[in-house]
């Protein structure tokens, strides 16, 4: 429309699926205008792997990520590259996700399989969303700072999480909802927001605050955890040491990003599993195969293919801004420098161009090593790219594999709904994240291997 440009073509609630649609017809990469804003939206492979060219594109912290700075501040998610306390969070912080990290957490990590487990052995009918939200936050939880939220415990959570909680989904719908506002719009929702969740979010943040403080005054035992490290670990470039209020916001950061991307993962492959009992049984027996152990679990390559497929065809982040470092041309486009793209990676993963004709469909079996060869020009960026990409990509796939195996192990999975059968594929849900729409199962138990 004049003046206004195409505000009323976006879909609010479904902003990135809705963008999906359109990008089938309109191609690989095009331009919507909101007012006087142009933004290009690069939704095929070829020219989406172009933006991750860290030479010629660098990350942007613009949209619904900047959002997130409400709860996170500068922690390493929402940091700003500039700011020096973000390379030195990640140096002191990369080795807390390494291989050897993760050994360490695999017993905190299987404590919280253990309790999901046994929860879905006492309810027949499960709240996947619920169950694999409590999970997830279990993990970063026990695993990163050695605290038990009581998810899983009858006296239940601790009301601060309840808060964290709330927090979050009302920051997520803002972020998701906002991302077309007007100008004017914006910052009056903003305000009207904030006051929402403000009290709430003061009540997480003494909340974490007691966490650290009660390390620091040695009224919690020194723990090989990202508290402790963060704690106890300078910078090996400068030898700086993170303030306090910094390791707050990152505690929050892993809390945040920790978990709602994991849980979104686990909800779409357990729908797949449930849809496809063959494929579940596959899983099962790489379980039965290898055990549970670490080892075990980073060496289930069918089950990994799973999560990969899933992550292909749903990434939790679906979308990314990058930068044009350099005036450059994309997809015959000339785009000058300081111009900033959507990389709309869900669309991208999808690419015929790049996956073959059978993209749309879920098929594990093309992250076999000789399939994925007949696919060198693949897209598939589902934890970011670049210096910014996520610290957690590891963690997040050994947490993933194990809960997954678990599950596949202990129980016969079916839905609890007949219209999810009828289904070919997870509705979805927009909220910052794409996750599935809330879905319930019924689980039978088996004889598990464990
Ligand atoms: C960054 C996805 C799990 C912590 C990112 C980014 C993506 C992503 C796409 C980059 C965002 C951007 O460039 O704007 C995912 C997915 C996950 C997952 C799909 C699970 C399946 C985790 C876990 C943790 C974590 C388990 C921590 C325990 C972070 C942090 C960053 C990040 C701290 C910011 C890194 C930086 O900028 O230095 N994640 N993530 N993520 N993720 Fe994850």
């Amino acid at each position: 429309m004049p003046v206004l440009g195409d505000i009323f073509g976006a879909d609010r609630r479904r902003p990135t699926l809705h963008e999906m649609e359109l990008a089938k017809t309109l191609g690989p990469i095009y331009e919507r205008k909101l007012l006087d804003i142009h933004l290009t939206i690069v939704a095929g492979g070829r020219l989406a792997a172009e933006c991750n060219d860290e030479q010629r594109w660098a990350r942007a912290l613009a949209g619904p990520t900047l959002k997130f700075r409400e709860i996170t501040g500068s922690g390493l998610f929402t940091a700003r590259t500039r700011d020096p306390l973000w390379a030195q969070a990640r140096h002191i912080l990369d080795p807390g996700f390494a291989q050897g990290a993760l050994r360490v957490y695999h017993e905190a990590m299987t404590s919280v399989a253990d309790d999901l487990v046994a929860s879905w052995t006492a309810d027949t009918v499960v709240d996947v969303h619920r169950a694999m939200t409590d999970a997830t936050l279990e993990v970063i939880a026990r695993a990163g700072f050695s605290r038990d939220l009581g998810l899983f415990s009858e006296a239940g959570p601790q009301p601060e999480v309840a808060d964290l909680l709330q927090t979050l989904a009302t920051v997520l719908s803002w972020a998701s909802e906002s991302s077309n506002d007007l100008p004017v719009i914006g910052p009056i929702r903003g305000a009207w927001q904030r006051r929402s969740f403000a009290g709430g979010l003061d009540r997480v943040r003494d909340y974490v605050d007691g966490i650290v403080a009660d390390r620091v005054a040695g009224r919690e035992p020194e723990r090989d955890d990202l508290l402790g490290l963060m704690l106890n670990s300078a910078d090996p470039e400068t030898g700086e040491m993170l303030p306090h209020d910094n390791i707050r916001d990152q505690v929050l950061t892993f809390l945040v990003a920790g978990h709602e991307t994991t849980a979104a993962l686990l909800e779409t492959v357990v729908w797949y599993l449930a849809r496809h009992p063959d494929l579940a049984a596959r899983v099962r027996a790489e379980a039965g195969m290898r055990g549970f152990d670490y080892a075990g679990v980073a060496g289930m390559k069918f089950t990994r293919s799973v999560l990969n497929e899933a992550l292909r065809l749903w990434p939790a982040v679906p979308a990314y801004f990058r930068t044009a470092r350099v005036d450059q041309q994309l997809g015959g486009y000339d785009i000058p420098a300081g111009h900033t793209v959507l990389v709309h990676a869900l669309s991208s993963q999808r690419d015929t161009d790049v996956w073959g004709d059978d993209a749309a469909t879920f098929r594990p079996d093309r992250w076999e090593a000789k399939a994925l060869r007949e696919f060198p020009d693949r897209f598939f960026t589902p934890f970011g790219t670049g210096p910014r990409a996520c610290i957690g990509r590891a963690f997040a796939m050994q947490e993933s594999a194990l809960m997954i195996s678990r599950l596949a192990d202990a129980f016969d999975l079916a839905f609890a709904d007949p219209a999810d059968d009828a289904r070919s594929a997870p509705e979805m849900r927009e909220r910052g994240t794409l996750r599935p729409a809330p879905y319930r199962l019924t689980c039978t138990a088996r004889t598990p291997v464990t």
